[in-house]
Formats: structure tokens, C-alpha cells, sequence
């Protein structure tokens, strides 16, 4: 094993001393134009880190832009599993991430293994997949689905089709509710959606009536039952614009916020309060690993790098060219 790659198994990047003489914004921005670099970033990451990508976006405009990008390097400011579509995207570009261990509680709860026995046992069913699932499950399924496109993707299989939908429950349980469809369900979620605390956020409601609740399909029943509106993260950011609302309760990981208040500077944002008050629980501690420093590390030692099977490639990419083919 080289130095950079037993740094990275230990801390998860190259984690070499930075000079504080250094001005990491402009450094990162020189890296990027020296190896024709372009940085991806989700809104989930922090503001200083969405204020510096070049572009922005939900899981499935990142897939888009991933897919049309003309960058020798995509620096992937994000999780693991967007990098990783990227990467299956592009399997002759070099796609690095900040930190390799900003993984996602939900692709985790899927292991390859015992979701191929899954799939085994239920023969006849196509495989939807969310795209917040690893590249073993990408490549056991027929199409992959994001928050922005399941709705219309689960609805182009005929009615009588058998639907396995993994790993989301709630986002799986959202769909089968407004597409009338019974999919068989995984039983996976998102540690961050799941936290919301319903009898928080009606006592929330009841302190500022006027103000609409808004949430992604991620979050459990109970709180999408109670929602004035639930969408991805852009469909939650291109409401606010339209609503004639003032006032949002916001279920859905904090970092969107910042884009919320940047559109919409008149409006007033209410972080929806997790169960537990003081911990923290709507930030995605993954998404919060990636780090300015760890930024201009990935781009100067051009590590840590995704690397992929081929045969595995190969296989993930034909759902992901699909769910492309069918969002148009
Ligand atoms: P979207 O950005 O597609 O809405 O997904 C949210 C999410 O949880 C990403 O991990
Ligand atoms: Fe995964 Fe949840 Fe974090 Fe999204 S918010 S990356 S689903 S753990």
C-alpha cells in the first residue's frame, strides 16, 4: 500500500499538513483550472462548500450533470454513492471525493449480498432502485429511481408488474401511496429523515399557523402525513418560490437552507426539530465530513479516487442509463 492510500484507509483522505498561510478558496480554484477539474456539489453540504461548486443540485440533476460533463477530473462534494454514480458514468474520467468515508446510512442499509438473495426469492419483480444505494445494488436492478423521478418512473411499469423498491421504506411507502402500486419494499432508511419528531413539529405548527410544512419523501408517514407539500430537495426549493407562504417548516437535512434563503431572502426558514434536541440529528453527519481543506487535498494529491470493477461498472450502468432516458 502507498503512503496517500494508507492515509486514506485510516482517515478517509489524504490527511497531509495544510500551510494556514494558504488561502484554500483561491488555492482550489487555481487546482481546478491547472487539471480542468469541475467540483459537483449536493445541497447538503455545507454553505461555504455549495457557495464554491460549480454546480449544484439534487441526486438526479448531479446524475445529469455527471453524465454531460466535459471536466478531465469531477470532484464530487457529496456522498459516497453519487460519487460512485459519476464514476459509473464516467469510467474514463477520475472522480475524487473529499473524504472516502462520507457514506449514506440508507445506501448502508442495503449490503449487496443479502439484497441479491432478496431479489432471488422474489423472481418475476422488477428491481427500482433509489439511487442512494451502492454500485452491487445498482447493478441487481432494472432502473434506478431518485426523489425527483420515482413517481413517473414507478408509473411507466403496467399496473400488474411486480415492483421490489429498495432501499427506502418511507420513500418506498410514499410512492406505493400516490401511485395506487403495492412494491415489495427493503427495509432500509435514512438515519437523518427518520429522526423528525412529529409531536415537535405539530407543536411547531400550532405556534406559527401560517406557516406551510414542507418535506422530503425520505421522512417517515406520520410527518408526510401531516405535510403541506413534499418534494426532492429542488422540487422543495422551487416551492418556496412559488408558495405564496412567508413562513416554511423545513423537514429535510439543514444544509438546504442556505439555498432557501439565497432564493428567497424575504422568506423565514424553521429547520423542522429532530427527537433529540441536542444532537443534531437533521444534519447528514456524512455530508458534513466534507471539509475546504479536504477539498484542496483531493484536488493537489488527486485523492481519494473512486475505482470501481468493470464488470461492476459496466452492469450499475444500465439502470442509471435508463432512470437518464426516462427523466428526459
Ligand atoms: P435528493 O437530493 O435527490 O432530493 O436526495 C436527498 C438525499 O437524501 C440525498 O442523499
Ligand atoms: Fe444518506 Fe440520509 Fe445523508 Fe442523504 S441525508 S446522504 S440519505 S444519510
Amino acid at each position: 500500500m502507498d503512503t496517500y492510500s494508507k492515509l486514506i484507509a485510516n482517515r478517509g483522505f489524504v490527511d497531509l499538513p495544510v500551510s494556514a498561510e494558504i488561502d484554500l478558496i483561491s488555492e482550489i480554484q487555481r487546482l481546478k483550472r491547472e487539471k480542468n477539474a469541475v467540483i459537483l456539489g449536493h445541497y447538503y453540504i455545507v454553505p461555504e462548500l455549495q457557495d464554491i461548486a460549480d454546480f449544484l443540485g439534487d441526486s438526479l440533476a448531479l446524475a445529469q450533470q455527471a453524465a454531460k460533463t466535459q471536466a478531465d477530473i469531477i470532484l464530487f462534494v457529496g456522498v459516497h454513492f453519487m460519487a460512485e454514480t459519476a464514476k459509473i458514468l464516467n469510467p474514463d474520467k477520475k472522480v475524487l471525493v473529499p473524504d472516502m468515508k462520507a457514506g449514506c446510512s440508507l445506501a448502508d442499509s442495503a449490503p449487496g449480498p443479502d439484497f441479491e438473495s432478496f431479489v432471488r426469492l422474489h423472481p418475476n419483480h422488477v428491481v427500482v432502485s433509489y439511487i442512494n444505494c451502492s454500485a452491487e445494488v445498482k447493478a441487481l436492478s432494472d432502473v434506478i429511481v431518485t426523489s425527483s423521478n420515482a413517481k413517473k418512473i414507478v408509473e411507466s411499469f403496467p399496473e400488474n408488474q411486480k415492483i421490489i423498491f429498495a432501499p427506502d421504506k418511507n420513500l418506498g411507502n410514499y410512492l406505493n401511496s400516490v401511485t395506487g402500486r403495492e412494491m415489495l419494499l427493503w427495509d432500509g432508511a435514512c438515519m437523518v429523515h427518520e429522526k423528525f419528531s412529529l409531536e415537535k413539529i405539530i407543536e411547531l405548527k400550532q405556534n406559527h399557523p401560517e406557516a406551510e410544512l414542507i418535506a422530503h419523501p425520505e421522512c417517515e408517514r406520520p410527518v408526510l402525513m401531516v405535510s403541506d407539500y413534499i418534494g426532492s430537495t429542488t422540487a422543495l426549493l422551487n416551492y418556496i418560490s412559488v408558495s405564496k407562504s412567508q413562513k416554511f417548516i423545513v423537514a429535510t437535512e439543514s444544509g438546504i437552507l442556505h439555498q432557501m434563503k439565497l432564493n428567497t431572502p424575504e422568506k423565514i426558514f424553521i429547520p423542522a426539530p429532530s427527537v433529540d434536541a441536542t444532537c443534531g440529528c437533521n444534519d447528514c453527519s456524512f455530508m458534513k465530513l466534507n471539509s475546504l481543506k479536504k477539498l484542496y487535498l483531493a484536488l493537489l494529491y488527486e485523492q481519494p479516487e473512486i475505482i470501481l470493477d468493470e464488470a461492476l461498472l459496466a452492469k450499475a450502468k444500465v439502470p442509471i442509463l435508463k432512470m437518464l432516458e426516462l427523466s428526459q
